[in-house]
């Protein structure tokens, strides 16, 4: 499942019942060894050169360069009616903040213009930095981008409930009928899916996965069975078990073998039946009886009496 060289990883996940392949490298190298118009889609999350571990570098204008080649070859790779989902946040660096799809987007614009924006998918979730000189950060956003004007989009595929699956339509010729789709509503350009923090089921030493839940809708809406899925920057192999447990094909690149090897162990366990995952299910409120939803005593003495009933 890993391969050290990028035709090797190609040449295994190209051939009917290739399951997965991990190139464990440069994924530029990769890219290259991938023909024109051959992947159906691509789900990853790029560096946000934030000077982490695996960044070389802390420089916005360094992630706005290296996107100028790599989405002009994920549109390449792409077949028409491909999509490619770009996962990012915002480039902090003292208190000053960057929007990254800003930039994904405008270099995707003069570089890749084949690629057209179809959604602008905000993922909200609940836990994270508490900042004090600003509000808290507790979203990142998905730029959905399709090659061409036709493209693959499963709707019923990823609906979700609706909020009242009984209403009945209140005028015209069906009056009186339930309104709602039996298959449940649109699941909008909002997500709510928890990110995973330290008592995530699907937590390892990676430092920044983003949840199978959040993959698996794309692969889902965005492409068929036995299709060829491609992360570049796979990390801890999020997408490739998101591609496997809808049955697709996946291909990634992962720079550092650490990385690499957390990746190989969830796709072997994924192929086997034994995947750890988070089900793609409503957030649930926290239960107000747990000893963690209290409030502490000294939290009401610290609080003026209006604030206090506010709160209660
Ligand atoms: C934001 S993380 C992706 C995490 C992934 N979505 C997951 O759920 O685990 C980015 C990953 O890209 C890797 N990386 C950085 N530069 C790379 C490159 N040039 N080629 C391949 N991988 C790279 C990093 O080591 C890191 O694991």
């Amino acid at each position: 499942m890993l391969y050290k060289t990028p035709h090797a990883a190609w040449n295994r996940v190209s051939q009917p019942g290739g399951h997965a392949a991990l190139f464990v490298g440069d994924c530029s190298k990769l890219l290259s060894a991938i023909p024109d118009s051959s992947i159906s889609l691509v789900i990853t999350s790029p560096p946000y050169c934030m000077g982490k571990e695996y960044e070389p570098s802390n420089r916005i204008e360094d992630f706005a360069e290296a996107h100028e080649l790599l989405l002009a070859e994920v549109a390449r790779v792409l077949k028409p009616g491909g999509s490619a989902c770009w996962q990012v946040g915002y480039h902090v660096q003292r208190n000053r903040v960057t929007p990254l799809d800003f930039l994904v987007y405008d270099v995707a614009q003069k570089f890749a213009p084949e690629l057209v924006l179809r959604n602008r998918i905000m993922w909200h979730f609940g836990h994270g930095q508490h900042c004090d000189r600003r509000f808290s950060g507790r979203h990142e956003t998905i730029l959905w981008f399709s090659k061409g004007s036709e493209y693959t989009f499963n709707l019923d595929a990823v609906r979700v409930p609706q909020k009242y699956p009984g209403k009945r339509a209140s005028r015209g010729p069906r009056q009186g009928e339930y309104s709602g789709n039996p298959l449940g509503k649109n699941p909008s350009d909002v997500w709510d899916i928890p990110n995973v923090k330290s008592n995530h089921v699907e937590k390892t030493d990676h430092p920044c996965q983003f949840p199978v839940a959040l993959a698996r809708r794309l692969v889902a809406a965005l492409s068929c069975a036995d299709d060829v899925v491609l992360d570049p920057f796979s990390g801890s192999g999020s997408a490739g078990v998101a591609a496997l447990l809808e049955g697709r094909r996946f291909l990634g690149a992962e720079l550092l073998p650490d990385y690499a090897a957390i990746a190989r162990a969830r796709l072997s366990d994924t192929v086997a039946g034994r995947a750890r995952f988070r089900p793609d299910v409503e957030v649930e409120p926290p239960r107000q009886n747990s000893a963690v939803a209290r409030r502490p005593e000294h939290f009401w003495q610290n609080q003026s009496v209006e604030i206090a009933k506010q709160g209660a």
